[in-house]
């Protein structure tokens, strides 16, 4: 059983984006309004002109563009990542719409400490290059009557760390790739706080590939 400890001081986020950042805003939102006991302390983009640098800024969040093409090798890389999270005291990872994958030595610096959100129910459509339009077209062309959203720890394989919540959506006859989204979009923006919360406030503990949350803190 791996014991996650409660956090032992308030939780500083820092929220990994590539695209719009509708999920970096929708968590900074539940802070403002008190429903997550955090603040994001830190958003790290790879994507030079990505929405949601624009939305960082708006809510003077600090944002750091990182571009792992841009180095010799991932060593440089790490030591660059790294040397800003700290410098930013992140005590929690948020990935939310990330496209990079996370190099192994941040990742284990983040143990029980990492999740991501993938719209779709995991196991199911998740993997390499599963992501954004790409999962809804998989899902439409698969011909499922479910998809959802998945919030996950983090691991070392794409979509694949333990699920901590998970909410179904329905497909519709006459869905298309970006209507399906457009479902899919309001419920990470409430699945990705509740989620972090349980992190915040101490109410999960990881049982090998189970995530138990604490009866009290249950609301799915
Ligand atoms: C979301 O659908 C999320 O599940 C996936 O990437 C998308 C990011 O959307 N991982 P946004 O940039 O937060 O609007």
């Amino acid at each position: 059983m791996m014991v996650i400890e409660p956090l032992s001081e308030p939780m500083r986020l820092g929220v990994f984006a590539s695209g719009n950042g509708s999920n970096m805003e929708a968590i900074a939102a539940a802070i403002d309004d008190g429903r997550l006991p955090a603040q994001v302390a830190l958003c790290i983009c790879n994507r030079p002109g990505a929405g949601v640098i624009g939305r960082a800024d708006a809510r003077k969040i600090p944002v750091v563009l990182l571009d792992p093409g841009t180095y010799a090798d991932e060593r440089a890389y790490v030591a660059d990542l790294v040397r800003v999270l700290d410098a930013h005291r992140i005590n929690f990872v948020a990935l939310a719409g990330y496209l990079k994958k996370v190099p192994v030595d941040v990742v284990a610096r983040f143990p029980g400490r990492m999740l991501n959100i993938h719209p779709a129910l995991l196991p199911a459509f998740g993997g390499k290059g599963m992501y954004g339009r790409h999962v809804h077209e998989a899902v439409l062309e698969y011909g499922v009557r479910w998809t959802g959203v998945t919030v996950h720890l983090v691991d070392n394989e794409y979509d694949h760390g333990p699920v901590v919540l998970q909410e179904p959506v329905p497909v519709l006859p006459e869905d298309t790739a970006e209507s399906l989204a457009a479902r899919i979009h309001p419920v990470e923006h409430r699945l990705y706080p509740e989620a972090l919360r349980l992190f915040a406030t101490g109410g999960v503990r990881i049982e090998g590939r189970r995530v138990v949350i604490r009866p009290s803190e249950q609301t799915h």
